[in-house]
């Protein structure tokens, strides 16, 4: 193999590599580490502990969930189920998450990180 086409094949192999096939990936990593423990993998939640996050009336209010992940929430009935507030999560694995909880457990819609680091300052309205 000539040099070049060495070089050639070396930059098809690290592009291949390099770029992930998945896109939501990085948000599922989000959830796996901070969410999977309560909500658990297949995001069905704990008997009537923990909610369930599929199909959720909640992904028509992007707003919300935004709130909901950043704020986190105390149930009223018991509060000692309380959902912790994830304000520390960068506007990036935030916009990660929210896509890949839309993808996975709602109807599939995309939100940019730019949207969501205004969704995040209305929370504090
Ligand atoms: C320590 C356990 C715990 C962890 C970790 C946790 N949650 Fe929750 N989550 C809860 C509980 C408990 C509730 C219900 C609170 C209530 O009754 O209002 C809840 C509610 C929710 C809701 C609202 C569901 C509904 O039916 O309206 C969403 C969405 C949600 N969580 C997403 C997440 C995401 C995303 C993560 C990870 C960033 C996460 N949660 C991490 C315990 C947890």
């Amino acid at each position: 193999m000539s040099k070049s086409k060495f070089l050639l094949f070396s930059l098809c192999l690290f592009l291949l590599i390099g770029c992930d096939s998945n896109p939501y990936a990085k948000g599922e990593l989000v959830y796996k580490n901070m969410c999977a423990s309560c909500h658990m993998d297949d995001g069905s939640g704990l008997g009537g502990n923990i909610p369930s996050l599929k199909n959720k009336a909640l992904y028509q209010d992007i707003g919300l969930l935004t709130c909901t992940i950043t704020k986190g929430r105390i149930n009223l009935e018991n509060r000692s189920l309380a959902m912790p507030a994830f304000d520390q999560l960068s506007d990036i694995d935030l916009a990660n998450l929210i896509n890949f909880l839309n993808h996975q457990f709602g109807d599939d819609k995309q939100y940019l990180p730019n949207n969501v680091s205004n969704l995040k300052k209305a929370c504090n309205e």
